[in-house]
């Protein structure tokens, strides 16, 4: 055997979780379920927030899209996630966003799990909205209007289904093939589904209000008189400089609660209001060091734009899966050499006709 040949060691191998791995890991553990464990792994390292490096993600902007590099570690372990968002992608038959993320080991520096993160992200996405949900909305909130019905659409609605007992979702698009596809794949998940012609008829009676819409510019998905009392917004399609989705007047009259306000108020709602303007951290709302919803009149304000800690914590669950379920493969990806130093050796012994 040439020692081009040979298998790699152990210690070359880090497991790897392909897109159909990853979909396999969720039908087997089904979609609710999966996204209500990891909104708990969220909601636990939540618990830990200040024990993390935190910084606000590493953004390259074009003209048609960003490029996003989102790291952060707990101290044990070491995570980031690769990311973009192009707007005009589903045109061109390519996703607005996808991703990968990795784990490595705080000790060694190595790798520990390589992830496909695109449906991790969906997941990670709409479990953080729901677990922030259960916390801020209304009591008793059951219906739950959704504006843009892209990629994110379904499983926002089926996270609140999972975990804030939503019972009626009123669907909402600009384009009507796309809520035609969001209703086509909710019809069998045991939810209400509403067809709605405007923004203004799918927010009747909703007590959730989810604008994710995306739009390379500052949108106005909800207007300051279309938003009543008494109603928690989620907004997740705000998340770059010059990307918003909300007139300026709703945020004044919402209390607005963010992941992490150094990268907020770069990219969320909140880059439309003066950098002083008071935020409420959501770790603190959680671990019970800060107010939530304090009256039912109020209006809350999930100013979402995805934190690196929830990608740390949608890959610590992934990991926790693997051994249970095999759903990996072990990835090649690190250089063994029999003796460390010797890298140029290993290079030298693999070289071809080297017997
Ligand atoms: N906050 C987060 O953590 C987070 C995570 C993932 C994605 N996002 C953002 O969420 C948004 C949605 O992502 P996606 O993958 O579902 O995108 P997508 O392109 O698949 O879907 C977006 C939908 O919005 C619709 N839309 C655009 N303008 C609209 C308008 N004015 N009114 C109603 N609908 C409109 C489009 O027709 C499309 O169907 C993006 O902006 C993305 O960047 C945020």
């Amino acid at each position: 055997m040439k020692p081009s040949d040979k298998a790699p060691s152990e210690k070359a191998l880090v497991p790897f979780v392909s897109v159909d791995h990853m979909m396999q890991l969720i039908h087997h553990i089904g979609v609710e379920e999966m996204m209500s464990g990891i909104a708990g792994y969220i909601e636990d390292d939540f618990h830990r927030w200040e024990l993390f490096d935190k910084t606000p993600r590493v953004a390259s902007h074009s003209e048609v899209g960003v490029i996003e590099l989102m790291p952060t570690s707990d101290g044990e372990m070491y995570g980031f996630k690769y990311v973009n968002g192009h707007p005009k992608n589903t045109k061109e038959g390519l996703q607005t966003v996808t991703a990968f993320g990795l784990l490595a080991n705080v000790e060694t520096g190595y790798p520990m799990l390589l992830s496909e993160m695109t449906m991790l992200t969906a997941l990670r996405t709409a479990a953080t909205s729901a677990m922030v949900a259960k916390h801020l909305a209304p009591k008793g909130a059951d219906t739950m209007a959704m504006i843009g019905n892209g990629a994110q659409s379904e499983f926002q609605t089926l996270a609140m289904k999972a975990i804030c007992g939503l019972k009626s979702v009123r669907l909402y698009d600009i384009d009507l093939a796309a809520t035609e596809k969001c209703a086509a794949n909710l019809a069998a998940q045991d939810i209400k589904v509403v067809i709605c012609k405007t923004p203004e008829e799918a927010i009747e009676g909703a007590q959730i209000l989810t604008t994710c819409t995306a739009d390379k510019q500052n949108a106005t998905i909800l207007s300051d008189n279309m938003v009543g009392s008494g109603v928690h917004i989620n907004a997740i399609g705000g998340d770059c400089p010059g990307k918003t989705e909300l007139a300026a007047g709703i945020l004044q009259r919402s209390d607005i609660f963010v992941e992490y306000p150094p990268q907020t108020r770069i990219e969320g709602e909140i880059q439309q209001l003066p950098e002083d303007y008071p935020v409420t951290e959501l770790w603190q709302v959680i671990t019970g060091t800060a107010a939530g919803r304090t009256s039912e009149r109020q209006i809350t304000l999930f100013d979402s734009v995805g934190f690196a800690i929830e990608d740390f914590s949608a890959l610590r669950y992934v990991r926790d899966q693997l051994e249970a379920t095999g759903l990996y493969h072990a990835l090649d990806l690190l250089a063994d050499p029999d003796d460390p130093r010797d890298l140029f050796g290993m290079l030298q012994r693999a070289a071809p006709g080297n017997a």
